[in-house]
């Protein structure tokens, strides 16, 4: 893992970072990941986790593994103890959030997350400066930029591997009101004090207004989703350092989107191994596109 986002960082890329909640998430995460030959990192929330159970997780990712490319990775991370256990349970890479810490506990919780997970060489993101949105277990009313100069300190004291920085995302369908714009001054102040630290977007659904109106073409309701431009993405991850983007919203959306499409076409159907099969292609496709936007570029 670390390898990885060091070569995304010097040959600067981004590895596409996907949230799964299920064995029809996590395979369509797999497929991509093979299709386009590209590391791929598959996130568990602490939500995600008591959804599916921790063993079971763990059981489920590394008998789809087989030879693929792909890590798994703990998003969010807020509870040390769980943060502990899953680095013993075999994660790859975990994420400790303190981010809603005052800064000197972010730095302490930090700290104690690395050297309990750098023994046993598992890969540390941290996180600092605030990102909006809400979402089950992750939530901030306001956003707060990172700061540069703190971001130095911060490195440099915990000796976390990569760092998520807040530039203006926030997690969730609802990201914007008006233009989407992120601030890429601060991403470059960011990255003349910490230019050897792979850095992640959090918050980066694009929220695709086709699948969405999916969803209300077939029965849905969601108004006013507005995500991340993708040639915004492609600038973050191409012409700056960010290394790591993490993407959940948009394979709710299309998962969503296909599930309701099928159904109210197939009326008579009620096997779920194909309304579900069906929607795990869907977001296979969409995560083959993705993974392209976010890639090394003439890979
Ligand atoms: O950034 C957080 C992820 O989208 C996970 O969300 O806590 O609803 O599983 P969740
Ligand atoms: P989205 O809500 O934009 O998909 O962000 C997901 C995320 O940041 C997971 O950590
Ligand atoms: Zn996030």
């Amino acid at each position: 893992m670390k390898s990885e986002m060091l070569k995304a960082l010097n040959e600067h890329y981004a590895i596409g970072a996907f949230n799964f909640v299920n064995l029809e998430m996590l395979k369509a995460i797999i497929d991509a990941s093979k299709e386009t030959n590209s590391p791929t990192i598959c996130s568990v929330s602490e939500g995600a986790l008591k959804y599916m159970g921790e063993k079971e997780c763990i059981a489920m990712f590394n008998a789809c593994k087989n030879n693929a490319n792909v890590y798994l990775h703990l998003d969010h991370g807020k509870n040390l103890d769980l943060i502990k256990r899953m680095v013993d349970l075999g994660f790859d890479s975990v994420m400790i959030d303190a981010s809603d810490k005052p800064f000197d506990e972010n730095v302490k919780l930090t700290k104690e997350i690395c050297e309990y997970a750098h023994r046993k060489n598992v890969f540390v993101e941290a996180e600092l400066g605030t990102l909006a949105g809400v979402e089950d277990d992750v939530h901030s009313e306001i956003s707060k930029y990172t700061n540069p100069n703190e971001a130095k300190i911060f490195v440099e004291e915990t000796g976390c591997d990569s760092l998520a920085v807040a530039i203006g995302t926030s997690h969730g369908a609802y990201k914007f009101k008006g233009e989407s714009k992120l601030n890429f001054e601060i991403l470059s102040e960011i990255e003349k004090t910490i230019p050897n630290t792979p850095l992640v977007l959090h918050g980066a659904s694009s929220v695709p207004q086709e699948y969405v109106e999916i969803i209300n073409k077939f029965g849905g309701n969601v108004q006013g989703a507005k995500g991340v431009d993708e040639n915004t993405l492609y600038e973050a991850c191409h012409q700056h350092n960010i290394c790591k983007i993490n993407t959940d919203t948009d394979l709710r959306i299309v998962f969503t989107g296909a599930v309701r499409k099928y159904l109210v076409e197939n009326p008579k159907e009620f096997d779920i191994r194909k309304y579900l099969g069906n929607a795990k292609e869907e977001v296979t496709k969409y995560l083959i596109e993705k993974i392209n936007l976010f890639g090394k570029i003439n890979n």
